[in-house]
């Protein structure tokens, strides 16, 4: 078990590079069983959900390499596999998204049902539904899905909530599907953009990705390209959750602002003065924060992702919040450890209510998730004494090197093997 150990140290200062979002790049490397041939994939976080997917992709017959840190190469032969066993998909959830490309190019596809998680249960209906319509069958046997299409063809599709997953699934099915597919109430997420510029590339006719309505021209055939992966919103919004938590100065180089519109809206409401600079995204904190309502929502909304983040700034800002998630129901347990460290939150249902308070006082954490663990490590800066967030391991499947990153801007983080 790995634990990362903060230490609240004064202000923050420097710059630092956002790294390629992980959310795109794992969606784009399920891409690469469309078509035979070798490609190569720019600004990839070396996170572990990435050597997952690679390890996925390998066990279908994808060689995938890592010439330089932030470089995947892929390869894929004329045959692929179309089994995504158990034990691979239990760990990442984001497996499913192989189930699409699968149909898609071969007909059949067998994927282990993915189980919930630690903020609740995550179905998949849309995505089965979806693939249905488009001539797919499906039945469960021995918790595998197990899908078949001697072809696919083009189908409206009305998706009854804009999710990201069933949104990509449908994106890589359709490409090689028979005629037009149009996907309504497609979810809007910078990171769906990024996969379908990849697709076309390849040679797809996708128009409309990023928007509400997704229309998808079947080819008959890929081919293999390159990519550069969108920036990480959320990584970019960890570091100015650090920032306004520490105070001081950052400049985020390489983080798009137009894609985390309500979060930096949500931000300056809170006091922090922060703007797009010429690189990325600049900000500055010098006085205690303000308390602002929040509610999740698909994108361009506040994402679900950067809510514990803001509730761990909320819970020592000035006043009472009540913040909402709206999408995943269960994301409140890092709830109980802010608690842990002095946090006053009250959670209802969907609801949280937070009630700041002057400082936290370093304790003894756990990281249930990803995010959860990172806005666990930057609560860390805004208490006394020392945070030691367990089960970092959570954290770098998201994140690179957190700690690094944090101390380059002068905070005091460092990872302790436990
Ligand atoms: C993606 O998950 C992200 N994961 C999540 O980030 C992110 O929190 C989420 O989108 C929302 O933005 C990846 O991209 C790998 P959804 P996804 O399908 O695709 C319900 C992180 O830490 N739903 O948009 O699984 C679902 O239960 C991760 O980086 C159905 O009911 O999210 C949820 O309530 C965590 N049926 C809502 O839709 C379905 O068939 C949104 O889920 C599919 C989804």
């Amino acid at each position: 078990m790995t634990q990362i150990a903060v230490h609240p140290n004064g202000p923050l200062e420097g710059t630092i590079t956002v790294g390629g979002a992980k959310n795109s790049a794992l969606k784009l490397m399920a891409a690469s069983l469309l078509a035979e041939g070798e490609y190569h994939l720019r600004n990839v976080p070396a996170i572990t959900d990435v050597d997952y997917m690679g390890e996925l992709l390998g066990c279908m017959g994808v060689t995938v390499t890592r010439p330089s840190p932030h470089e995947v190469v892929l390869v894929r032969g004329p045959e692929v596999g179309n089994e995504a066993p158990y034990a691979l998909v239990e760990r990442m959830r984001a497996s499913i998204v192989v189930l699409g490309p699968l149909l898609g190019r071969t007909g059949r596809a067998r994927v282990a049902m993915p189980g919930g998680d630690d903020f609740g249960s995550r179905p998949i209906d849309m995505h089965l539904s979806g693939l249905e319509q488009m001539g797919a069958t499906f039945e469960v046997r021995h918790g595998y899905i197990e899908a078949t299409a001697d072809q696919l063809f083009g189908a409206r599709i009305v998706l009854e909530f804009p999710s990201v997953g069933a949104t990509e699934n449908l994106l890589l099915a359709a490409v090689l599907a028979k005629g037009t597919t149009v996907i309504e109430n497609a979810a809007r997420e910078p990171e769906i953009a990024d996969l379908a510029a990849f697709l076309n590339t390849m040679g797809a006719m996708v128009i409309g990705a990023g928007t509400s309505t997704i229309t998808i021209e079947g080819v008959e055939d890929l081919e293999a390209a390159d990519h550069t992966v969108v920036p990480d919103r959320i990584e970019a919004a960890t570091y100015l959750a650090a920032l306004a938590l520490a105070g001081g100065e950052i400049t985020v180089d390489g983080a798009r602002p137009d894609h985390m519109d309500m979060y930096i809206q949500k931000l300056g409401d809170m006091g922090v003065r922060i703007a797009p600079s010429s690189s990325g995204v600049w900000a500055m904190a010098t006085k205690r924060l303000k308390s602002v309502d929040v509610s999740t929502l698909p994108y361009p909304g506040i994402a679900t992702d950067y809510k514990p983040l803001l509730v761990t700034m909320l819970s020592v800002a000035d006043g009472v919040a009540i913040v909402t998630e709206n999408l995943f129901a269960g994301r409140f347990k890092y709830i109980s450890e802010l608690i842990r460290m002095g946090a006053d939150i009250r959670t209802e249902g969907r609801h949280a209510v937070v009630r700041g308070v002057d400082r936290l006082s370093g304790a003894p954490v756990q990281a249930s998730d990803i995010r959860a663990g990172a806005a666990l490590v930057v609560a860390g800066l805004a208490a006394e004494g020392e945070t030691v967030v367990a089960h970092a391991e959570h954290i770098d499947r998201g994140y690179e090197d957190l700690p690094a990153s944090l101390r380059s801007l002068g905070a005091q983080v460092y990872r302790r093997d436990g």
